[in-house]
């Protein structure tokens, strides 16, 4: 059974008075408890917290996990350490060489992003389709007790990959462990964080089409056995043990879709692909977060905002912040349509969304190749850019609003790309050529 730890209100109206307990999961708010750990008193200064240490360490041990509050007052404990520290002790004593591993858990960190970061299905705006049969197949796991199944999430960043992941294992009652490929040097990184992780946990990694061929095979066995494979001593000593894992869900993460592996891609039970944001959802995200920042946008102004931020909540949020600044230097403490258009003017983003770069990246395949066909490689070394940005960041983008196509022989300009640069179209002389053979 999972179980979690968490505050019950006791006490009078208005003289709040918390009970620290450990509870069955699924279980409501104030409803029935398994142990009683501590007490919390929020009226007294400082507030009053008594903690059953060994309690509350059996209880960790077991998986419990803590609310954010209580995780909070345990930190303040001391208790989390010492929790993790034996948790460390005891997996990697057991199994393997403690010398060899250093187990890595990236905790997320606490940015204005995270701050932010919707933390229920009901307040994230937006992929309605993904988030109906994500909710479904989460409903269905529950029933069945079992782990839900590998996700495989794919599109552009900045649409709410990692922040569905985190939901998700919030809904389950589940620990999360975030990571990204290419901090997965070795096998001993991926093994680090596998051997530390409790029932059920959703582990996500970003940019999973980068891992490695060897932490691949590692994956696939973690994947489908919830085993370790491991090697201990070396040369004519060394020998591959098989550690048992907890049973866990993965969550890999890509914009490159075509660049996982097909052997790791045919492993995930569900793949889901995330959509850009219409501007109205936009608006919706940064009324939201301006909310939560106690800031007043004005609904034309959210509406501009949403326009202008290439379909993506990561670039809308940003926006929201510089416009936030920008209208605090103007002396005004509501941001209106007026403050959004001149401080969008300064950041020089078009009514598009399309920055300084992306136009930038336009009339250098006009100027410098005739329009097109250029490969990707010689174009980003044209713009300064890395050739993965440019495919992976700008590009999609311009070809989602038909300014850009991407041709077997390279990159073309569209007339609605030359219009939108006021510029006059001309079919590009390669192109001519190409149709007297066609
Ligand atoms: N902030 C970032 N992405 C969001 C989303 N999809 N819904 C609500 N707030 C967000």
């Amino acid at each position: 059974m999972a179980t979690k730890i968490r505050l019950t209100r006791m006490g009078a109206k208005k003289a709040p008075f918390y009970r620290i307990s450990v509870a069955d999961s699924r279980s409501k708010r104030d409803g029935r408890f398994i142990e009683q750990i501590g007490t919390y008193n929020p009226l007294t200064k400082p507030a009053e917290i008594k903690v059953d240490e060994e309690k509350a360490l059996k209880w960790l041990n077991q998986g419990a996990v803590p609310t954010d509050t209580v995780r909070s007052i345990l930190s303040n404990q001391g208790i989390m350490k010492k929790y993790a520290e034996s948790k460390e002790d005891r997996v990697l004593k057991k199994y393997i060489e403690l010398e060899k591993i250093k187990p890595e858990t990236i905790e997320y960190d606490n940015t204005f992003e995270n701050s932010i970061r919707p933390k229920d299905f009901d307040s994230y705006i937006g992929q309605s389709a993904l988030k109906e049969s994500l909710k479904i197949t989460l409903e269905a796991a529950k029933l069945r007790e079992k782990p839900l199944d590998h996700m495989l999430f794919y599109g552009p960043p900045g649409l709410g990959k990692t922040t569905i992941a985190q939901i998700t294992a919030r809904e389950l009652g589940a620990d999360f462990k975030i990571t990204s490929a290419p901090a997965l040097e070795k096998p001993k990184d991926l093994v680090g964080i596998l051997s530390t992780i409790t029932e059920g946990t959703v582990f996500f990694i970003d940019e999973i089409h980068r891992l490695k061929h060897t932490i691949e095979e590692l994956l696939y066995i973690a994947m489908e056995d919830y085993e370790l494979d491991w090697v201990i001593g070396q040369g004519a000593a060394a020998r591959t043990v098989r550690i048992p894992i907890p049973r866990f869900t993965l969550v890999g993460a890509t914009t490159k879709a075509g660049a996982v592996a097909s052997p790791l891609r045919s492993r995930f039970g569900i793949i889901q692909r995330f959509e850009y944001y219409s501007k109205e959802e936009l608006a919706e995200v940064i009324t939201r977060s301006a909310g939560i920042l106690g800031v007043t946008v004005e609904k034309d102004a959210a509406l501009l905002m949403g326009q202008c931020a290439r379909g993506t909540p990561r670039v809308a949020n940003r926006i929201l912040r510089r416009m936030r600044d920008f209208s605090a230097n103007m002396g005004k403490n509501v941001i209106t349509e007026g403050v959004v258009k001149a401080g969008l003017n300064r950041l020089e983003i078009d009514a598009l969304g399309l920055e300084h770069i992306d136009r930038e990246i336009l009339r250098t395949i006009i100027t410098n190749f005739a329009g097109g066909p250029v490969g990707a490689e010689t174009l980003a070394i044209s713009i300064g850019e890395s050739q993965d940005t440019l495919e992976e960041y700008y590009e999609p983008y311009l070809i989602q609003c038909g300014l850009l196509q991407r041709t077997p022989r390279g990159r073309i300009v569209t007339e609605k790309g030359y219009k939108h640069l006021g510029m006059e179209y001309k079919t590009s002389d390669a192109l001519q050529q190409t149709s007297l053979f066609d």
